[in-house]
């Protein structure tokens, strides 16, 4: 069997995605897979073509690759790749779309103030948008780009002139930012796997596990940086909030229609879970949390990787 893994791509992201990338590489040949990697560039299609997969795995995160672009240039070609659909993706890419979805659910959500620009970030009026937001949250609040991962473009701002250079720093990410109620407690992320609607292969909870970052919030330097965080599973939560989390990740994970696995992102706080995103192409780096929660579960991550290739290959 042949299996193309992308990989790269023109994202903020794209170290991570090479670096999750070549860790799904490697699982693969492991397994005794024919594989060949691929980075998003002008010739993909031609490589594509030459190599005829018969599965993409994805290794990308971010635009273009998280958001159901790449998923739909695949559906066209006709090549089966693992992972959610292009609308799923898409709804997931977008936080805002992501909360429209989820609130009339009953999952909580911090409260929030979308920002939509289409001028440059020199051009944005800082001094009315901030204003705009003090009259709704008040501080501190977390600022960030609508359609990014890894904590690109995020701000804490604990005051009103990080605010403003929280606010231009995500639109020079996206041109549509949101500013979310900063919520402290425990970050706790839960890893499904499994697809939605799908009773041969119903979503369950992989693993869910408690994130403890060196930095006041679980920015980049904590994600990707050797003993950048410590990762505790199961999350030390007592059991009625574990379940409700595990609950509140699955609805999700569902009611967006994901496939394959996923990671749904929580701070625990004292008014219980708030879900932050959900992330359909989650890292799959040396640091990362699905890794974490494979092992955990007594699954290797090539055993995984294997796993939903076998899923998605039907
Ligand atoms: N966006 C990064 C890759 C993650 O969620 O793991
Ligand atoms: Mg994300």
């Amino acid at each position: 069997m042949k299996i193309a893994v992308i990989y790269g791509g023109r994202s903020a992201e794209r170290e991570v995605s090479l670096n999750s990338g070549r860790a799904i590489l490697q699982a693969l040949s492991s397994y005794g897979y024919e594989v060949c990697g691929m980075d998003v560039n002008e010739s993909l299609f031609d490589e594509l073509k030459q190599f005829k997969p018969d599965l993409v795995f994805l290794g990308l995160h971010g635009r273009l690759g998280e958001d159901g672009a790449i998923q739909g240039a695949l559906e066209v070609l006709g090549i089966p790749y693992v992972g959610s659909s292009v609308l799923s993706s898409a709804l997931a890419m977008d936080k805002v779309m992501t909360k429209r979805v989820l609130r009339p659910l009953g999952i909580p959500l911090a409260e929030d103030r979308v920002l939509v620009s289409r001028a440059t970030p020199e051009e944005v009026d800082l001094e009315r948008m901030t204003n705009d937001i003090l009259k709704y949250l008040s501080l501190p609040v977390i600022v960030k780009p609508n359609r990014e991962g890894s904590t690109f473009g995020l701000t804490l701002a604990t005051t009103n002139s990080l605010l403003k250079q929280g606010i231009k720093e995500a639109f020079s990410h996206d041109e549509s930012i949101l500013v979310e109620s900063y919520i402290r407690g425990m970050e706790v992320t839960v890893v499904i796997v499994g697809t939605a609607h799908d009773t041969q292969n119903p979503p369950r909870v992989l693993g869910t596990i408690e994130i403890i970052p060196k930095a006041e919030v679980y920015d980049y330097e904590s994600k990707y940086g050797m003993n950048g965080s410590e990762h505790i599973i199961p999350a030390r939560l007592p059991q009625n909030l574990l379940s409700q989390v595990e609950a509140y990740a699955l609805t999700a994970y569902t009611e967006l229609g994901c496939r394959d696995y996923g990671r749904v992102d929580f701070i625990v706080g004292d008014q219980g879970p708030v879900l932050l995103e959900v992330n359909t192409l989650p890292g799959m780096t040396a640091t990362s949390l699905v890794p974490d929660a494979a092992r955990a579960a007594g699954l290797s991550f090539e055993a995984l990787i294997d796993q939903l290739v076998s899923q998605a290959y039907q």
